[in-house]
């Protein structure tokens, strides 16, 4: 293990759970434990629990689960490293220099590392170079200065084959780590090793904690391809990540009550429209909408404005996002921009002023697609009809909250002129073709799974092992030889019977937390951490009824297995040998009532 368990162990309890989670998101007490509206996926009723007592969330909706350093991990988009960092720091505590710097070694830690250097060597480029001289040049004639090029940290890849791998080389990063970085490039053993930005306007992207991840570069003239952008790595998700966000989601805080994103596409739109005070504004990086972005945007703001190109593909795009942003619910707005600009020519031409005022005029993004297809098909022909109501019968299926889609069905027959019950009919045919399809689609996936799913009263005694271990010992005496019938709860058993066994009276349910490797056994044993159990006597009644209910499976499978054997003894002909498995089934019928009316006494 890369770190210390002892300062993790350290830093959890410096970081209440509570405390952290409710700085993110409001939590509401019930019992033991606190609620709310899980942060990870859309859900309209709190399925996310939190237990203090164990230092443990789980989400029952989406399965998400674990403690105060995953949470901020998922939460915040952090490695573990930086997680831990963030709790430290929260807590005042000082982590020691080896457990940070040895795990910067890591994965991630090496990628940000060189991206950091190598963004710091394309800045410096920029500013100092004679030769970047044409890069500036260019700079400017896009309307920015030098105050913008540092606040932005643009740099120059300079026209020549090597000059980023030699810095790197320099500065001690390994050949392999810099072409895991994409940033150079080594199309096979034999070749020397390459940059892949050459002669570009470098434009560093950033996560939302400020980090760089990756770079766009542009061609200084009009050549093929215009932009580049650095390859996906471990640190960089193109569908999860914008263009802009550390900057915008700093701006949010205390803004209105309506905290609107403006959304755009190209890296200059972003740039022009934050030097011209709308700081509030996102890139994506030259790829659709994807949930995922909607997810992360639904954490900072209320409402997305779109301000795609002004052309057909800009409005497309804008027609296509509106379902991402119904399946997320989130609220979103578009604005055609006029005379097919983009939002930079837009800003240079007309002005902040009048850019203000189009955001004014941004349509909900319904009526946006509703009025583009209008535009596009004839409403009065049937094939124009039937191609609009087509369009808009997958959106509308994908609508959860129903007083939404009464406005927008409303709205639909309205400008369509036809009935809104028809509309509901066919959405309702589209709708049962759906659940039929993907109701198939679980039979397959349930039948495929190659384990069983889990038992109740398996989850049952596993869930009052980990709160109360000393029942291990109770269970070893009942059951010595019990394997569970779930292949997660046999891999979760081993390791927890493992832990109490060696650990006795250390044993703490955050020591065993930090021990599972495997994620998804983190996230099986949260949903135990947070499920409540009865106490004292109550408690030991369910622990024995766990008990009595495993031995009675245990004793139906082997009666089962008897009958089967008497079946084929009787087939054969094989007369003693059907009595002795009659007086077998009859001994073990009454061993299990003898054993019941013993426990009863
Ligand atoms: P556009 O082609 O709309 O360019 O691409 P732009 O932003 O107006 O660029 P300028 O003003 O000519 O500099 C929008 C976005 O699409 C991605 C980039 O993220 C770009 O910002 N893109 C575009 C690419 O990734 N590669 C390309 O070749 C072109
Ligand atoms: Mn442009």
């Amino acid at each position: 293990m890369a770190y210390d368990n002892r300062i993790i162990e350290q830093v959890q309890s410096l970081n209440d759970i509570v405390d952290v989670i409710s700085s993110y998101i409001p939590l509401k007490r019930t019992g033991r434990s606190l609620k709310a509206c899980c942060p990870f996926h859309q859900e309209k009723t709190p399925s996310f629990i939190v237990n203090p007592e164990r230092q443990v969330f789980h989400c029952f909706g989406c399965g998400e689960g674990g403690d105060v350093l995953s949470f901020v991990m998922k939460y915040e988009q952090l490695t573990f490293p930086e997680a831990l960092k963030l709790l430290a720091d929260r807590a005042h505590f000082e982590l020691p220099a080896t457990s940070f710097q040895r795990s910067e070694k890591s994965n991630s830690g090496l990628l940000y590392q060189i991206y950091e250097v190598a963004q710091a060597f394309y800045h410096s480029n920029f500013m100092k170079l004679s030769i970047a001289e044409k890069a500036r040049a260019y700079w400017k004639s896009r309307g920015f200065g030098e105050k913008e090029a540092i606040q932005f940290g643009i740099g120059f890849a300079q026209d020549d084959w090597r000059k980023l791998f030699e810095h790197l080389s320099q500065k001690g990063f390994h050949e392999e780590a810099m072409v895991r970085s994409g940033l150079i490039a080594k199309p096979s053993s034999q070749k020397t090793p390459y940059d892949l930005f050459r002669n570009r306007l470098m434009f560093p992207i950033r996560n939302a904690q400020g980090r760089v991840i990756a770079f766009g570069g542009r061609v200084l003239a009009d050549e093929m391809p215009k932009y580049l952008n650095s390859p996906e790595t471990d640190i960089f998700k193109k569908r999860r990540e914008f263009y802009g966000l550390s900057v915008a989601k700093g701006t949010f805080i205390g803004q209105g009550s309506i905290r609107q994103i403006i959304i755009v596409e190209g890296y200059l739109d972003c740039l022009q429209l934050q030097v011209h005070g709308f700081l509030n504004t996102v890139a994506t990086l030259g790829t659709a909408l994807t949930e995922d972005h909607v997810r992360i945007l639904k954490r900072y703001a209320d409402e997305a404005i779109l301000v795609y190109d002004g052309d057909r593909a800009g409005e497309q795009a804008a027609v296509r996002s509106l379902d991402v942003f119904l399946e997320e619910d989130m609220s979103a707005k578009a604005v055609g921009l006029p005379d097919a600009l983009d939002p930079d020519d837009f800003l240079r031409s007309k002005g902040a002023e009048a850019f203000h005022e189009q955001l004014l005029e941004a349509q909900d993004i319904f009526d946006f697609k509703l009025n583009v297809l209008l535009g596009r098909f004839n409403k009065l022909d049937s094939s124009g009809l039937l191609k609009i109501t087509g369009e808009f019968l997958d959106t509308l299926a994908k609508i959860k909250n129903q007083v939404l889609l009464d406005r927008y069905l409303k709205k639909l027959a309205g400008s369509l002129g036809v009935e809104e019950r028809s509309l509901k009919i066919e959405l309702e045919k589209l709708k049962a073709k759906k659940v039929t399809r993907s109701s198939n689609a679980l039979e397959v996936s349930t039948r495929s799974a190659a384990s069983s799913p889990i038992l109740p009263y398996e989850k049952l005694i596993l869930t009052c092992l980990l709160q109360n271990p000393s029942y291990l010992e109770k269970l070893l005496e009942a059951l010595p030889t019990y394997e569970f019938e779930n292949e997660q709860a046999r891999e979760f058993f081993e390791i927890l019977r493992r832990q109490i066994s060696e650990r006795a009276e250390l044993f703490s349910s955050t020591h065993l937390m930090n021990e599972l490797k495997d994620d998804r056994l983190k996230v099986f044993a949260t949903e135990l951490l947070v499920s409540e159990l009865p106490e004292g006597e109550a408690l030991e009644q369910v622990f024995q009824d766990c008990l009595a209910k495993i031995e009675q499976v245990l004793l139906d499978k082997e009666l089962k297995e008897i009958k089967h054997r008497i079946q084929q003894a009787e087939r054969d002909k094989d007369l003693p040998l059907v009595n002795q498995l009659l007086q077998d089934y009859q001994g073990l019928l009454e061993g299990s009532r003898r054993r019941k009316e013993n426990l009863k006494k």
